[in-house]
């Protein structure tokens, strides 16, 4: 005991990877759960940026123990790149600190191949993935065609399996869609020498956390993408293809509920989207270059993965409570306050509007989201750099005022707040009950 739970509560990128990189400074172990290397997490310690997609943003802290969960989808080339890039920036990411699932599932070259030739004809209605070949790695698990990482084990047999889901690809690739294949032969050649750099670290990952927690180890699960991503409650079929929400933690990790102790949903103070799908809130021109800024800081809104622009818009509180109902957040921590500073006035969505009536809750599924008009609520918003706050009482009136807001919009307590991307910029509310 205990498992905390760290959950994107937007569309992704809310900051979940610079709270765990702060809350991993008092876990024992942090584990991934779910999703691949299209997240990616940037923690900003002093001059350092760590960029991470696979491995957990708790590698940061010397002391902690990180693991790759059976929800997950690992692609072996990004994973070696990303434990090689780390080890270049002195952090030890030998096996006896970074644990893989046998259980995970393997990404191969064509998976690749067709997120991005599927998602191309969509035509008009494209989802605009990361092209990290999510969508296919979870088809094949889903359809009990895939490869998972414990098959590396045996490097050998591991081989033959590339090579044969290689061939079953290249013909899909091949003469439904007329596309050309990665080559089978050398692609099972390469992911038989990533097999044997590997498998050092495979371990039993459920087992593991199931046995920490029974000896009162405290374990933080790390959330990729966001509740309006998810697989059955985001707004499908704009989605990633996994569950990044609560019940997605514990099916990622195999482990039940009885152990959790706070689940934080992570939001913006705003709200940001990268890829296509209906956004309510969205803003554009100059509204929304104040939020996303022009890209001339590393924290300005242009994807770590992809490098694309995030689109932006106002904070959505019907969405922030759907996000509470479907996770049972026990908390909120709000990220990137400081990006509102003199921003006038300021706007929360606290309702929306169809059909002549009004809507505090949504009344359908999240994919309905599109026939909805955002009803807003308006506050003055403060010109104060916050950067330096520490403390609650550091935060101008007008900033405590809108946390209140979102307390009193989803019902329930803000208890951490950060004011700028290092890791001590991050206000701690945690002794409110
Ligand atoms: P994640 O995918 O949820 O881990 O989020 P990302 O790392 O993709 O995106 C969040 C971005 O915002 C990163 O560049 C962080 O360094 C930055 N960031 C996080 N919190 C804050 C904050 O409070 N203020 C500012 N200015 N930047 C922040
Ligand atoms: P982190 O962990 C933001 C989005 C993609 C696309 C949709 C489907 O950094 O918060 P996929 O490649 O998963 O099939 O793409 O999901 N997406 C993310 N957006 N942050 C992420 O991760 C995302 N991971 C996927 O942009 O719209
Ligand atoms: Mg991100």
């Amino acid at each position: 005991m205990p498992l905390d739970i760290i959950i994107g509560a937007q569309w992704g990128d809310e900051g979940k990877g610079r709270l765990t990189d702060l809350l991993a400074s008092e876990s024992d172990l942090v584990a991934r759960f779910s999703g691949g290397d299209n997240a990616g997490h940037t923690v900003a310690v002093g001059a350092q940026q760590f960029r991470l997609h696979l491995v957990p943003s708790g590698i940061i802290q010397p002391h902690t123990i990180c693991l790759l969960g059976s929800g997950m989808v690992i692609n072996p080339v990004t994973l070696l790149a990303e434990i090689e890039h780390l080890n270049r920036l002195g952090l030890d990411i030998s096996p006896a600190r970074l644990k893989l699932s046998g259980a995970a599932h393997i990404t191969i070259p064509a998976h690749i191949e067709l997120d991005g030739i599927e998602d191309r004809l969509r035509g008009g209605q494209g989802l605009g993935t990361t092209r990290r070949g999510i969508g296919p790695s979870y088809t094949d698990k889903a359809s009990r065609h895939g490869i998972r990482a414990g098959d590396m084990r045996d490097p050998s047999s591991f081989s033959d399996k590339i090579r044969a889901r290689m061939h079953a690809s290249a013909h899909l690739l091949e003469s439904l869609y007329g596309h050309p294949c990665p080559d089978p032969e050398k692609t099972a050649a390469e992911y038989g020498e990533y097999a044997e750099r590997l498998r050092p670290y495979l371990a039993d990952v459920g087992g593991l956390i199931g046995r920490a927690l029974e000896d009162d180890k405290r374990v933080l699960a790390e959330g990729a993408q966001g509740t309006l991503l998810d697989l059955d409650h985001g707004t499908y079929p704009y989605v990633t293809s996994s569950s990044p929400t609560t019940a997605g933690a514990l099916q990622g990790l195999g482990v039940g509920p009885r152990h959790i102790r706070r689940i934080i949903g992570v939001t913006k103070a705003f709200q940001t989207r990268v890829g296509e799908g209906p956004f309510p809130t969205e803003v554009f021109g100059e509204d929304a270059v104040r939020l996303r800024g022009t890209g001339d800081n590393p924290w300005d809104e242009f994807g770590t993965t992809t490098g694309r622009p995030r689109r932006c818009g106002w904070l959505d509180a019907v969405l922030l409570r759907y996000a509470v109902r479907v996770n049972s957040f026990t908390e909120l921590a709000i990220t990137k306050l400081d990006i509102l500073s003199a921003v006038q006035p300021l706007l929360i969505c606290g309702s929306y509007a169809a059909e002549g009536q009004q809507f505090r809750d949504l009344p359908d599924t999240a994919a309905s989201v599109e026939r909805f008009t955002p009803v807003y609520e308006e506050q003055i918003g403060w010109n104060d750099n916050i950067w330096d706050a520490h403390f609650w009482g550091d935060l101008p009136p007008a900033a405590q005022q809108y946390i209140h807001q979102i307390e009193q919009l989803t019902g329930i307590k803000v208890k951490l707040i950060s004011v700028g991307p290092e890791r001590e910029q991050v206000i701690r509310r945690e002794s409110l009950v």
